[in-house]
């Protein structure tokens, strides 16, 4: 390893430093197939025409008319927000702010303490929910993903954690915020010492449920039932119920967890899910032993879950719903099928890692009891033929050799494995159709595709949704289930698009010019955060490189556009920031406010943003509304 200090790291890097095995496989061969899937795409993009294209309209040129709103903006090198001609915008919470009067505004000097921390919103904000309260009162909850050192504790020289206050600063500064909002005179604002306003963190008591709730694994000392964990991090994408609950998926755990026994083995599971003894600078091992492996082995089986937690009742304990297994867990997107059944539609944001849905045994009953619904049901892995079609391959004990449901829960990338599921190019948010059957998943980028095997040592061939050898840019793949059944485990699926860049890439079937509704006035990589809104128009969000050079050149900043899934037209609404990444959208009830996150301005150190001068960049919630004060598209 090198002498990079790992505050200097993005998870992508660390993600490298984790995943730097060589494949066993031929290399030659991998080469050769990679070769002959780039031709045969090539030819797919080009004209078409091959069964896995639902409808030759998906790539219909960017200049047919569409149903969009507004005129489309250009990329942006500009350390601020831009919006289409008509519409503006304003930040609702940043990090630091307090949500009790009681709190202290944001130190710009010390970057807040433990104290304040606890007491304002979190950092780094990705996904997000609004829910109605009644009465018109408005809860927001939003995710608050992790904390970059060097800006958390730029007031420290070493640009990390030194002090025990410093890692209490950090723990509270994670988890999930939840707090009123309202518009008043055309602004939104945070209600101060609403009853509603919460703060959940690394800390907070939480129920271990579902199939591993008191396992063996998830057994510690401080808590010997194996149901009680303290603490949610690094809670990614988000999803939410139809019974009105808010669902927090925790990502990148593995970060968090030290030993101060260096010499100590690491199983191998643990090595699957990245769990080694240095963190990533957060220093949480230091002061608080549930974070030191050594000391308490079982630990980290509690984490890596979808969190479920009643927005409206800030004195109700969240859930950890083993049942929807245990990942480097994106987003949660949640349809009822006709039968009744919750399908719960998950990613595994890592590279060659899996597509999971979680079907419930139990049927929902609107205003019945939902208390056991993500708790009883059944997983399944995704597996992509290079027809068009694929199929959801369940994981039982049967199926995957693994001893009970239980252990499927706690180790279910060895169950995905077990199965063959396909190795995906790094699964983020999900997204589904609410005007059909069709379900989106953003495939963000995989520069190991088609060259190294994933952490399980599952090869990661160029094929099916995974086109490109070492992508670059990302794609869109949506699939539609058979007879338009949630449940059902047959489905057929296409690209809806291949991102890339056109101006760069200009030979004739070069793949990483894009697919055809891809041009240098949308041209962005790595998609990220996806979400329809209510009238069936996609929303993406990047989180990519934004060097605007080489490979990159043209596309700017990271952004946030809208698709049309029937015309497969796709026009840029929004440029963030430097150094940001767009993530976490949700909508009024009206439609006539979007809230959208800008994560991480500033990362590499040139950002200002929100406050200009010579402030500290913090992340935020924004606000877009059109001055007209018309819904918004
Ligand atoms: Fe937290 Fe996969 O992004
Ligand atoms: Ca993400
Ligand atoms: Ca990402």
């Amino acid at each position: 390893m090198s002498k990079i200090e790992p505050s200097e790291l993005s998870f992508d890097e660390f993600d490298e430093i984790d995943n730097s095995r060589r494949q066993e496989s031929d290399f030659d061969v991998v080469v050769e197939e990679a070769l002959s899937r780039r031709g045969f795409m090539g030819g797919v993009l080009a004209f078409g025409t091959a069964s896995f294209l639902m409808g030759t309209s998906a790539l219909t040129p960017a200049h047919a008319k569409g149903r969009f709103a507004f005129e489309a903006v250009p990329a942006s090198t500009e350390d601020t927000i831009v919006v289409p001609k008509g519409y503006k915008w304003q930040t609702l919470v940043n990090w630091g702010d307090p949500l009790w009067s009681k709190g202290a505004a944001f130190d710009q000097t010390t970057r807040g303490t433990g104290e304040s921390q606890e007491t304002a919103f979190g950092d780094n904000n990705d996904g997000m929910a609004l829910f109605s309260a009644g009465e018109g009162r408005m809860v927001l909850a939003v995710n608050n993903e992790y904390t970059n050192r060097s800006i958390m504790y730029g007031n420290r020289e070493t640009k990390l954690p030194e002090t025990a206050d410093d890692v209490r600063k950090g723990k509270a500064a994670h988890g999930v915020s939840v707090f009123e909002v309202k518009q008043a005179d055309g602004k939104w604002s945070v209600v101060k010492d609403s009853s509603y306003n919460r703060r959940i963190t690394a800390d907070s008591p939480m129920d271990l449920t579902g199939p591993a709730a008191g396992n063996d694994m998830l057994k510690t000392a401080a808590d010997p039932t194996g149901t009680k964990s303290l603490g949610t991090w690094n809670n990614c994408g988000n999803g939410r119920t139809p019974w009105g609950t808010y669902l927090a998926c925790e990502e990148n755990f593995n970060g968090y967890f030290s030993s101060s026994d260096e010499d100590i083995e690491l199983p191998e599971a643990f090595k699957r899910y990245g769990i080694k003894t240095k963190d990533w600078g957060y220093a949480w091992g230091k002061f608080d032993d549930r974070f030191d492996i050594s000391k308490n082995p079982n630990e980290p089986n509690r984490a890596g879950y979808i969190v479920e937690i009643d927005p409206l009742d800030p004195k109700s304990t969240p859930k950890k719903r083993t049942g929807l297994g245990r990942f480097k867990h994106e987003n949660a997107e949640v349809d009822v099928a006709a039968n009744g059944k919750i399908v719960v539609y998950m990613g595994d944001d890592e590279r060659g890692e899996y597509l999971y849905k979680f079907v419930s045994s139990d049927v929902y009953v609107p205003g019945g009891d939902t208390s056991t619904l993500l708790d009883k049901g059944t997983l399944y892995a995704a597996k992509f033929n290079a027809e068009g079609k694929g199929e959801w391959l369940a994981l039982t004990p049967e199926t995957t050799g693994m001893a009970s449901a239980a252990e499927i829960c706690i180790h279910t990338r060895m169950a995905a494995l077990a199965v063959k599921a396909t190795t995906m190019d790094r699964p983020e948010w999900v997204a589904s159709n609410p005007k059909k059957a069709e379900v989106y998943c953003a495939l963000t980028n995989n520069k190991n595709r088609g060259k190294k095997a994933n952490k399980g040592g599952d090869p990661m061939p160029v094929d099916g949704p995974n086109p490109r050898e070492a992508n670059k840019y990302g794609q869109i793949v949506r699939w539609r289930p058979e007879g338009g059944d949630h449940t059902a485990t047959g489905f057929t699926w296409d690209l809806y698009v291949l991102a890339g860049n056109p101006a760069v890439h200009t030979g004739a079937g070069d793949l990483n010019a894009g697919s055809r509704n891809v041009t240098t006035d949308n041209f962005f990589n790595s998609p990220d955060g996806i979400a329809f809104d209510s009238v069936g128009m996609l929303w993406i969000q990047t989180d990519g490189k934004y060097s605007n050079k080489g490979d990159f050149e043209g596309m700017g900043n990271n952004q946030m556009l809208v698709g049309d899934p029937v015309t497969g037209e796709i026009r840029r609404f929004l440029t963030g920031p430097k150094e940001c990444e767009v993530t976490g959208i949700t909508f009024s009830p009206d439609r006539r406010t979007v809230f959208v996150g800008i994560q991480h301005p500033g990362e590499k150190g040139d950002s200002h943003f929100p406050d200009g001068g010579k402030t500290v960049p913090r992340s935020c919630v924004v606000a877009i509304t059109r001055e007209d004060g018309a819904v918004i598209g």
